[in-house]
């Protein structure tokens, strides 16, 4: 379970401020139930009266995802009366601004955006690139295609992201690249893994698919390394139900992955370029990204920042009342110079000891009360089948022990990341969490 080693510093500070302000007492008064009450009161579990009372169907609407409306209505419609690709390159245009960069390709999706970044690298066959087994397939297998070898890093159980010392210690004489994923928009710490990574002589990759919007010192996240991709796939926070988007520090990787699927592209590059002789012929797949997509990410965008901050500021409202809970923490990396984002989950975890009841036993209690949580666990992709067979790699992946991804999957209790106000939600979700907490002993 998470410990101070693993990061909790900041957040034991915090309790450790609370305490010493009396904050506790008043956070447990103001959130729901007096203590004396909370204890009081039977749980669910047990026969009590549910701590949500919120109606159903509100209480699901109110994580609904993607929220689209009159514009990106009208905006497909016109696509509908006046079939173009125009909105490709328009989007194109308006995310590079939004994100101060030169080279970007709006591509199908986030999986087609990083199949031609790993084929832009050009490493030879048996070339490997750390990456955290923690994520999602399509941060990985497409590396196979091009003769690429994952090496499976931990991740901090605290932060999802990739732990930067447990990758120190498995880098092999083969490693040429690391590949970090801002796990649901919390930015990696890219200065720290570029540092190290400019040491070894390594090149540094982003999975930015989560983090739309997200920055690190002023920076968005995504144009930290040589070469990063977006998804723009319908639950991520830049919605277009399907869609990725390529970004490039260098006009060579861009020409190259944009070589690799997209056939057409090619005729527009500077005089000089090695691959515009492609045009017409591309290098064999076709990552077009639909223009009904293209159009949709454009409407989108236009909320984005204002979501996020929306989004974030009522996770805010919602921990800041929950984290003085004994054994309770949240996902972060404490650091003050990143903005973070959230996508999907408000991913808290449980440390047993500290709280005295199982994960199981405070999921189970907490579901009585009506909150929207499961005992989760995410794939690790090490431990997929894919892996563990040699006929699929140039050679075969080295197949880890990663306590930390173990971890965060034995302490996980996932919040729903609402994305429309709701205050009264938000008092009845602490309501349950003081119930529960005040019965830790007899549910331990
Ligand atoms: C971390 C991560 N990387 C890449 C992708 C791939 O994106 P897409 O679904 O647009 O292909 C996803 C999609 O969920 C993802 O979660």
């Amino acid at each position: 379970m998470p410990d101070k080693a693993h990061g909790h510093e900041q957040v034991g500070t915090r309790r450790a401020f609370l305490k010493s302000t009396g904050t506790v007492a008043a956070g447990l008064a103001l959130g729901g139930l007096s203590p004396g009450r909370a204890a009081a009161e039977t749980l669910a579990v047990n026969g009590g009266p549910k701590a949500i009372t919120y109606p159903d169907d509100r209480h699901s609407q109110a994580s609904r995802w993607p929220l689209y409306r009159a514009a990106e209505e009208e905006a497909v419609l016109k696509l509908i009366r006046h079939p173009s690709y125009e909105p490709i390159g328009s989007l194109e245009e308006d995310w590079k601004t939004y994100t101060q960069s030169h080279y970007v390709k709006a591509h199908c999706n986030g999986t087609s955006a990083l199949a031609s970044m790993f084929f832009a690298l050009d490493l030879p066959p048996g070339s490997e690139i750390m990456v955290p087994s923690y994520t999602f397939f399509a941060t990985i297998v497409p590396m196979r295609l091009f003769g690429l070898v994952p090496v499976f890093v931990d991740i901090n159980p605290l932060t999802l992201n990739l732990d930067l010392e447990d990758v120190k210690r498995r880098l092999t004489p083969n490693t040429r690249a690391i590949l970090p994923v801002h796990w649901i928009g919390l930015p990696c710490d890219m200065d720290h893994i570029q540092a190290w990574a400019d040491e070894k002589g390594l090149i540094v990759l982003e999975d930015a698919a989560h983090a739309q919007g997200a920055e690190l010192k002023g920076r968005k996240m995504g144009t930290w390394a040589r070469m990063g991709i977006f998804s723009f796939q319908g639950t991520k926070p830049l919605p277009a139900i399907e869609g990725g988007m390529g970004m490039y520090q260098q006009a060579a990787d861009y020409e190259r992955a944009t070589t690799f699927g997209h056939y057409s592209v090619p005729g527009s590059f500077p005089g000089g370029s090695v691959y515009a002789k492609y045009n017409g012929t591309g290098l064999g797949v076709k990552f077009r990204m639909h223009p009904f997509s293209a159009a949709l990410a454009r409407c989108q965008l236009r909320g984005l920042d204002e979501r996020n901050r929306a989004g974030a500021a009522q996770v805010r409202q919602l921990n800041d009342r929950l984290l003085h809970l004994p054994g309770l923490y949240e996902q972060t990396s404490g650091r003050k110079d990143m903005k973070r984002i959230y996508y999907s989950w408000n991913m808290l975890f449980i440390n047993e000891k500290e709280a005295g009841m199982s994960r199981n036993a405070c999921v189970r209690a907490l579901r009585g009360e009506g909150v929207l949580t499961s005992a989760f666990s995410y794939r690790l992709q090490h431990k997929c089948p894919l892996y563990a067979e040699s006929g699929w790699w140039h050679h075969k992946p080295m197949i880890p022990d990663l306590p930390g991804s173990e971890q965060a999957n034995a302490t996980a209790i996932p919040l729903p990341y609402f994305t429309s106000e709701v205050p009264e939600l938000l008092d009845q979700y602490v309501k349950a969490f003081e119930k529960v907490w005040a019965h830790r002993r007899d549910l331990g």
